[in-house]
């Protein structure tokens, strides 16, 4: 799945950015957001690559990259799977319907299927609690979902 990412044309971009950030003082975050636009992650090899060229110590990216839950080193897949786990959705079951994804899939929250098809997130109350328990793909919204009927649901995208 990386080498879909780590091509030529990306790190060109990354070139672009890093002298944009040149004698900037502190530019570490902005960087990283840059980078994590241009390759949908920040793996380690472009970890290291920024490191390298400007001149920032690979540990300081590295602690950076996994402190901020904002940063993946792995790319999310072609479709994010978001189970709300706000209080609604969770009194009307949405951990059981995350689990069944998970088990199914055999990834966890946070993580993408081998085949890169999929990433499974869980999220706060997106305000629609009234059709809890909600389930996103995507842009597609599906409301008081059926833990019978997930697997059916995410059939479509595969
Ligand atoms: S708790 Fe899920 S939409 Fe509000």
């Amino acid at each position: 799945m990386l080498e879909k990412i780590l091509t030529e044309e990306n790190f060109s971009a990354l070139d672009e950015l890093l002298e944009r950030y040149k004698g900037v003082p502190g530019p570490l975050m902005p960087l990283l957001q840059g980078a994590q636009d241009i390759f949908g992650a920040i793996p380690e090899e472009v970890q290291s690559y920024i490191a390298e060229k400007a001149n920032i110590p690979l540990a300081e990216i590295y602690g950076v990259v996994t402190f901020y839950s904002q940063f993946r080193m792995v790319p999310r897949g072609d479709h994010v799977i978001s189970v709300c786990l706000g209080t609604a959705c969770y009194v009307k079951g949405s951990q059981n319907i995350m689990d069944k994804i998970s088990q199914a899939m055999g990834i966890g929250i946070g993580e993408t299927s081998s085949d890169g098809k999929f990433t499974l997130v869980g999220t706060r109350c997106i305000g629609a609690c009234g059709l809890a328990p909600i389930v996103t793909v995507n842009d597609d919204v599906y409301g008081k979902v059926k833990e019978s009927e997930i697997l059916k649901i995410l059939e479509k995208y595969k």
